[in-house]
């Protein structure tokens, strides 16, 4: 214990609600932490719901007013699990009552509230986090670390793919499927992971988005009338209203990188079999990697400097705190293997003692960060608009 406090407020209950507060229950438990931090508040729009879920978890208050939550003087850390189309209004109003913001991703829902975010950002006290979390996937973060070590070499391919396959004509027009809440579909939930993750093992940008390709599928859904649409469930509804989907359900793109790699990136809620196949392979002069985030603590290594007789694709349990592997010394002993909620956790982690005034174990992305990653999404959707290349120099 450290003695000094930081008291969070989450907005947000349901998918990222359990998620984040499974993180603030659990960080002080495995790490050490130069603040303590405190389950303030919990703020979401269903009052019985809140209590009961403000119980479950541990939170010590329990909020519909997300204004007055904000602006509580005890807050230290306010913490956005909604919806994108309000990511900004949340967060501003924190950033402006001059709290710590750690915001889920993408950053929003259309490229102006995403900048009036990281402007936002750039004039206020509070430091800024982005829920780009597959970076603290320890065979992520390890992927990190080997390019930065120049353990690739030269990288000339990346190839993403985020695929599952829930998004059917059964499931109903809930706001993923609302361009004007969500901003996009597969692009903005799957592919800002993917485009996050790329430029964060490779440190390199997208200069130029080549082409990229969007299609709405399945273009009329179910109303879910007994929900408003909030669930994120197929339901027992009997009501036969439909509306518009206005987002991709797949979207294709090619891009060149800054440095001139190539990357081809590839986001789905339609791909048949695959259920969370957050996959990345990344292809240097001097080595590969390959990472799935269905087999998550493995990363898949090639060493194009072995002799030729040696050479071949191993996989690293990248679980084992003796070896130094990222994260892996405050959980388990090695191949006692991590989950999806780790990857929050570490996270969380990493948002403390930035707080507190320590280094994250690997970069953390504030606002302006995914500022970079709203305007590469921007630029996929003008070039698939357009059916023409865009250069990420034209979308400021
Ligand atoms: N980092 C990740 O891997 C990951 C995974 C899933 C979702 N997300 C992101 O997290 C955010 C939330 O997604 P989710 O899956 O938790 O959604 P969800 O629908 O499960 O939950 C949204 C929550 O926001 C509340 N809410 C909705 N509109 C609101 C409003 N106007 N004001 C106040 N509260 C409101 C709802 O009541 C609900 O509690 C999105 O930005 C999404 O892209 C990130």
């Amino acid at each position: 214990m450290s003695g000094k406090t930081c008291n969070v407020a989450l907005i947000g209950s349901k998918f990222m609600g359990r998620a984040h507060s499974n993180a603030y229950l659990k960080v002080g438990k495995f790490f050490d932490l130069p603040v303590d931090p405190v389950m303030h508040t919990i703020c979401a729009r269903n009052e019985a719901e809140i209590k009961e879920f403000a119980s479950r978890w541990g939170w010590n208050n329990a909020s519909t007013n997300w204004q007055e939550t904000v602006a509580n003087p005890d807050i230290h850390l306010v913490d956005v699990t909604t919806p994108n189309n309000v990511h900004a209004e949340h967060s501003i109003a924190a950033l402006e009552a001059g709290k710590h913001v750690a915001c889920e991703k993408p950053l929003a829902h259309t490229l102006d509230s995403a900048r009036q975010m990281a402007e936002a950002a750039a004039k206020a006290p509070g430091k800024t986090f982005v829920w780009y979390n597959y970076r603290r996937c320890p065979a992520v973060a390890l992927a990190h670390q080997l390019v930065k070590e120049g353990r690739l070499g030269k990288i000339y391919q990346i190839r993403g793919c985020y695929l599952q396959d829930w998004a059917g004509p059964d499931t109903p027009l809930m706001w993923r499927f609302q361009g004007e809440v969500a901003g996009s579909g597969s692009l903005g939930d799957l592919c800002a992971h993917t485009i996050d993750t790329a430029r964060f093992i490779t440190g390199d940008e997208v200069s130029e988005v080549i082409g990229s390709t969007m299609e709405t599928v399945i273009k009329e859904r179910k109303i879910l009338e007994s929900t408003g649409g909030e669930i994120s469930g197929r339901g027992a509804d009997t009501s036969t209203k439909t509306g518009k989907s206005t987002v991709d359900d797949i979207v294709l793109f090619i891009a060149r990188m800054e440095s001139g790699a190539l990357a081809t990136f590839e986001a789905t809620r339609l791909s048949t079999g695959y259920k969370n196949s957050n996959r990345l392979e990344i292809h240097g002069e001097k080595g590969a990697i390959k990472f799935n985030f269905e087999r998550m603590n493995e990363l898949e290594w090639y060493d194009n400097t072995l002799p030729e007789h040696l050479q071949g694709w191993s996989t690293i349990n990248v679980t084992n705190g003796n070896a130094n592997h990222p994260y892996a010394g405050a959980w388990w002993p090695v191949a006692h293997i991590l989950g999806y909620e780790h990857s929050f956790i570490n996270q969380s982690s990493d948002i403390f003692k930035m707080i507190g005034g320590e280094e994250p174990v690997v970069p953390m992305p504030d606002f302006a960060d995914s500022y970079i990653v709203q305007r590469v999404l921007t630029a996929v959707v003008e070039s698939d608009n357009k059916r023409v290349p865009v250069s990420l120099s034209e979308i400021k």
